[in-house]
């Protein structure tokens, strides 16, 4: 039995626009059995007994949306009662965007999803997909696979690419035992799947979860986020270092693409680009901006950056990878570095390699106490440092093959 009493769903609109007059179909409704006629293979797996509409107060709680993204655009809206909760997700219902061609099949999954309180959005077409989600910006989109023009696994590529809607959960609506088109919504970066015809308890367990997934790596994403951005407000405060960041992130990609690294370790080293000094928000004006040179007690304050910055980053699992380059990256092979003195391996290896980027980098531009070496300066600089038992050997040929790759790339216009 679904609990349900309707100051929510009624029906659906169907705008239609250009010199065509506004037309409303009403979809849903007390009287209006979803799953009619038209409704092919896509039945409820519910009851009419079970919908308690009062079509008065429905037809009222349906709003006609703003949103005008084509010729024939469908687009409709779900009202929550004041004070609801939504699926355990308190008075903030999650948005669902539902594409499909078929109508029937659409409304199926509007009418179940409203009756659980989500706002539900409909389009009937790939075409207009990426449009609305960048005006809707919903929790979670239920995609059918096949439809004119753009197909789902188009619409899911476009969306699962960009940096703004990669987070948003994608399921697609398949026909069942259809193998093909589930292997293709993998390899397009598809979230979950769901046949036709709709299992309504499915429907609400598969949506539910998704979208409190979405919102817990939101809140993880907005995390981040904030620390890049005091690691960037840090790199600001300090003129001398001019776009460091920026470029030890592109460097450290590079670098760790020559090296063959896991995907992992290579976006730990990018993020250790960001971050590596993030500790130093620690560190007093005084110190970390002082022109001439450090006294010993300025330094000791200022070796304090990398266990601030460990501090500050390690209540994150997603910055378990990123510590270690935080921690470590001013150790020396020999073990005179610091914090630890640890020696040879004991040091993380991506933070021996991040060392090597960071020292690479800081020799090649120019800070207002010293000129901008050549990269083959910085190379002899870094040998030396190396002959003198810094850093690394083997990992130091590395490196000085890798920058002359680089450059010999750049000569030959690759
Ligand atoms: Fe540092």
């Amino acid at each position: 039995m679904i609990q349900w009493k309707s100051n929510h769903t009624g029906f659906t609109e169907k705008i239609v626009n250009g010199s065509n007059p506004i037309s409303i179909v009403k979809s849903i409704g007390s009287n209006h059995a979803v799953g009619s006629q038209n409704a092919e293979s896509y039945s409820l797996a519910f009851s009419q007994e079970d919908l308690i509409l009062e079509e008065r107060q429905a037809i009222s709680s349906w709003i006609k949306s703003d949103v005008n993204c084509g010729d024939d655009l469908l687009v409709s809206r779900t009202l929550q009662c004041e004070g609801s909760k939504v699926n355990g997700f308190d008075l903030d219902p999650p948005k669902v965007l539902v594409v499909d061609d078929h109508a029937a099949s659409r409304m199926t999954a509007v009418a179940l999803l409203g009756m659980d309180g989500y706002e539900v959005i409909e389009a009937d077409s790939g075409s207009i997909v990426v449009e609305l989600v960048t005006q809707k910006q919903p929790d979670l989109i239920l995609l059918d696979v096949m439809m004119p023009g753009m197909d789902g696994f188009e619409v899911c590529q476009l969306l699962k690419q960009d940096e703004q809607t990669r987070l948003i959960p994608v399921i697609f609506i398949t026909a069942l035992n259809d193998r093909r088109s589930r292997i293709r919504g993998i390899e397009v970066g598809a979230d979950d799947f769901l046949t036709k015809p709709f299992d309504r308890v499915e429907l609400a367990a598969r949506v539910k979860s998704l979208v409190r997934q979405k919102r817990l790596n939101e809140d993880l994403d907005h995390t981040e986020q904030a620390l890049f951005s005091i690691a960037m407000s840090i790199e600001s405060r300090d003129p001398n270092t001019g776009n460091h960041c920026e470029r030890l992130v592109k460097l450290g990609q590079v670098f760790g693409e020559y090296l063959s690294l896991s995907r992992y370790k290579i976006r730990d080293l990018m993020w250790g680009g960001y971050l590596h000094d993030i500790g130093k928000v620690g560190i007093p004006d005084a110190v970390l901006l002082k022109k001439g040179e450090l006294t010993p007690e300025d330094w000791q304050l200022m070796q304090q950056h990398v266990l601030i910055g460990e501090k500050i980053c390690q209540p994150l699992r997603s910055m378990r990878g990123v510590i270690p380059i935080i921690r470590h990256h001013h150790e020396r092979w020999n073990g005179t570095g610091y914090p630890d003195g640890l020696k040879g391996d004991d040091i993380p290896y991506l933070a021996q390699v991040f060392q090597l980027i960071d020292i690479y980098d800081a020799l090649t531009s120019e800070r207002p106490y010293k000129r901008a070496y050549t990269s083959a300066e910085a190379l002899l600089v870094m040998q030396e440092e190396t002959d003198s038992g810094w850093r690394n050997p083997k990992l130091m040929q590395q490196f000085a093959e890798f920058i002359r790759c680089c450059q010999e790339k750049e000569r030959s216009g690759e």
